[in-house]
């Protein structure tokens, strides 16, 4: 018999038909005429079916009155009207199939349990309503970020993960490396000897696919990658991720104000997604995580995001007369407290900061006519601050190679993307999602840790 899925039982509501359901009983309850509820979930969606046993089934004693919470099982019965108000349907058992007890154990009993305990038992922690929400609209952005750029010609290109150059030039990257680190081979003078690795020099893992992802859209056009980032920075805050996912596309023949346009459409698309797919999660998640998280999205889709220079940011924060544990000051990297600022208070939507000054910005922007900025844009939103990173890249094969001069890096590191700039360079933009980041917008949760399914921070990596 094939196995129903129970969201689509409840859209179906199949009222006298037989089906079979499998899931993991979310509690059970015993009444007085020898008959039990199960509440079952299976996944598919935040509600769980309530599953009518009674002592009619052969295993109702033995097996059926025994269950825990977070036992498993199949249930093939007949779909009846619910008395109960809570839902339409439920299931009047006709056999109970139990594939594993769950002992009384069970980390998660039904009571609501904090995070910071949840994030210790990350294997059991998507069992709970609120990871299973998350987790289906991390699903939901996923699928929306590839039908957004599909749909406009993108192309998905996957780059490495192993590499051999620092694409952000900010040396806070992990090292891939078979040799045993007891037992470094070294060279006459004393150094580690990177010839003598897997790949005969040294390599460590991605940072960001931008890089190869340039290669590519000097020769398709318009490209896109979607895949997992490493940074070895000590960040403990809740927004830091050791590895987290990134959407970097990169369009040739493009400018900054159109980089800036294809990122507001980007984040309004992925986030109509949510409010369309994910009503009941995103209904959860505003009841018990974050107070007003709907009509918060329903904002960012609403209207323009705002646009300002970094230089203006700064007059802006200056003249707030806010208390600022970090005063703002041109030339000086912003922190959270003035992105939220500006998002929240000043703005009170999403901005687009675009021209910050060139000492604190990679290597690869555009520099602008001033030389003291470049053509680059942070995108901010209310609540997490920076959210998406982006520029026009520079695309002057001599003007890229004094940046990377000012900036210590080694140009033979990058040959490869020189090369783009000798050989019919173009001009051409980007930006880089932080996925985590964007699913912590949609969801609403307050730490990065609770967004991805085995978060990797400084001193954290369970299993
Ligand atoms: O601003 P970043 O470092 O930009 C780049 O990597 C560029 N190569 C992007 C590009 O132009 N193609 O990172 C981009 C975004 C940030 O805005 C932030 O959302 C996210 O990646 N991010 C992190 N997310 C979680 N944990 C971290 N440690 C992150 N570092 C950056
Ligand atoms: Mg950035």
């Amino acid at each position: 018999m094939q196995i129903h899925r129970v969201q689509e039982l409840f859209k179906q509501s199949p009222v006298g038909q037989r089906v079979s359901v499998c899931g993991w009983v979310r509690t059970r309850r015993d009444a007085k005429n020898n008959f039990s509820f199960l509440e079952i979930n299976d996944g598919s969606c935040l509600k769980n079916l309530q599953i009518i046993a009674d002592g009619t089934l052969e295993n109702y004693e033995t097996e059926v009155k025994k269950l825990g919470t977070g036992s498993s099982l199949r249930v093939e019965g007949v779909v009846v009207a619910s008395q109960g108000k809570e839902q339409a349907i439920e299931i009047k058992a006709e056999r109970v199939h139990v594939y594993g007890f769950s002992p009384e154990d069970f980390p998660l009993q039904k009571k609501r349990h904090g995070f910071d305990y949840l994030r210790t038992i990350a294997h059991l922690r998507a069992r709970t309503n609120t990871f299973g929400a998350v987790t289906r609209i991390r699903h939901t952005l996923s699928m929306a970020v590839h039908d957004f750029f599909h749909a406009r010609g993108f192309f998905y290109v996957q780059t490495p993960i192993i590499t051999a150059n620092d694409a952000e030039g900010a040396g806070e990257m992990f090292q891939v490396t078979t040799f045993d680190l007891d037992k470094l081979p070294r060279t006459p003078e004393g150094k580690v000897d990177y010839a003598q690795d897997f790949f005969g020099r040294r390599t460590s893992l991605t940072v960001s696919g931008q890089l190869e992802g340039e290669t590519y859209a000097m020769a398709l056009g318009n490209i896109y990658t979607f895949g997992p980032t490493f940074r070895a920075e000590n960040s403990n805050t809740t927004r830091h991720l050791a590895e987290f996912w990134m959407i970097e596309p990169e369009m040739a023949f493009a400018d900054l104000d159109h980089n800036a346009y294809i990122a507001e459409e980007f984040l309004k698309h992925v986030i109509r997604a949510v409010l369309e797919q994910n009503q009941e999660d995103v209904h959860l998640l505003d009841s018990f995580v974050q107070k007003g998280l709907k009509e918060s999205l329903q904002n960012i889709v609403a209207g323009p995001f705002a646009r300002m220079t970094y230089t203006d940011a700064i007059e802006v924060l200056e003249k707030s007369g806010q208390k600022f544990e970090y005063p703002a000051k041109w030339g000086s990297s912003l922190q959270t407290e003035h992105e939220r600022y500006l998002t929240e208070v000043h703005h009170k939507r999403p901005v687009i900061l675009t021209d910050y000054p060139k000492e604190f910005t990679a290597f690869y922007m555009r520099l602008n006519d001033d030389k003291k900025t470049v053509r680059n844009m942070d995108v901010l939103v209310p609540q997490i601050g920076e959210i998406i990173g982006g520029s026009q890249r520079e695309e002057r094969y001599d003007v890229l190679l004094e940046r990377m001069q000012e900036a210590g890096l080694k140009p033979e590191d990058y040959a490869f993307y020189i090369d783009l700039r000798k050989y019919g360079t173009a001009p051409h933009a980007g930006f880089g999602l932080g996925f985590e980041r964007l699913v912590l917008l949609c969801t609403g949760m307050g730490n990065i840790r609770d967004v991805i399914p085995f978060p990797r921070t400084p001193g954290h990596c369970e299993f």
